[in-house]
């Protein structure tokens, strides 16, 4: 797992769209795999940026959210699909019909999380899964005990999860119970994995998921398992990490490390 510990949430955010930009540049037909959260809002204004000033091509590109509410309709405006459409997909040249978001009206969810795992295969697999991670170390939907194994499916979500998201409604009752996610088996079949995350309020479980034991309480920590992540994080973010000074040299002196692998 590489991590890079950026200076704050501007650095944070234009790091990792240029890491994602980069992907796209040398596979242009890229199977990106997206998140929803405040966390990557200034990634995304950053890939606008990049796609106006500089023509990044999204044309090509076939996109997977990671999950969405049950029972929300894919235009109301809690739904990640709105959500999607507005910090990102109406901004740039991107190809709707290579734009999939879990449905969250579905009459048959089981049928659909089905199709949806084998609309992913039929795209030949996720190239870059983009993820945030929750206070309770959840990535997507992925509460706390959720199987490593475990593919798209509903989840239950737990109280602190809707106490976080219930500041984009009106109250907490408005919030939706459950969620279609991807499982931590879906995400870990990425060939690649960029995670970030930024404030105070992430530092504990940061440190927990980065440099703790793998534990399905701390689903994030799943990651360790996959060999091509990187994490991103602000300063915040990374503030009880014990190995800072570490990270730190690997980011300055990424020539060095270069050379010696002979890229
Ligand atoms: C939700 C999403 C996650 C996201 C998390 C963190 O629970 N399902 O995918 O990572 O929120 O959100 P934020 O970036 O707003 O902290």
């Amino acid at each position: 797992m590489e991590v890079i510990i950026a200076d704050n949430y501007d650095e944070m955010s234009k790091i990792s769209a240029e890491f994602i930009a980069a992907e796209i540049r040398r596979k242009h037909d890229l199977t990106l795999g997206l998140a929803t959260g405040d966390t990557p809002l200034g990634m995304y204004r950053e890939l606008v940026n990049l796609h106006k000033r500089e023509g990044l091509d999204f044309s090509k590109i076939t996109t997977f959210n990671l999950d969405e509410y049950v029972g929300l309709d894919p235009l109301h405006k809690n739904s990640y699909n709105y959500f999607m459409n507005e910090n990102i997909f109406k901004h740039v040249n991107i190809n709707q019909s290579k734009v999939f978001v879990p449905q969250g009206n579905t009459n048959d969810p089981e049928i659909f999380c089905e199709w949806y795992e084998n609309k992913i295969n039929d795209a030949g697999g996720i190239d870059l899964q983009i993820l945030g991670i929750g206070r309770n170390g959840h990535i997507a939907f992925n509460e706390p005990g959720s199987s490593f194994a475990s593919r798209t499916r509903v989840k239950a979500l737990y109280k602190e999860t809707i106490e976080d998201n219930s500041r984009f409604f009106n109250s907490q009752d408005d919030v939706p119970r459950f969620a279609i996610s991807m499982g931590i088996g879906t995400i870990l079949d990425a060939k690649k994995i960029l995670l970030i995350a930024n404030g105070i309020k992430k530092a504990d479980v940061c440190a927990k998921f980065i440099e703790g034991p793998v534990t399905s309480m701390i689903t994030a920590s799943a990651l360790q398992l996959h060999s091509n992540v990187t994490v991103v994080l602000d300063k915040d973010a990374a503030s009880q990490l014990t190995r800072t000074e570490y990270y730190d040299w690997i980011r300055n002196n990424k020539h060095l490390v270069q050379k010696m692998i002979g890229s």
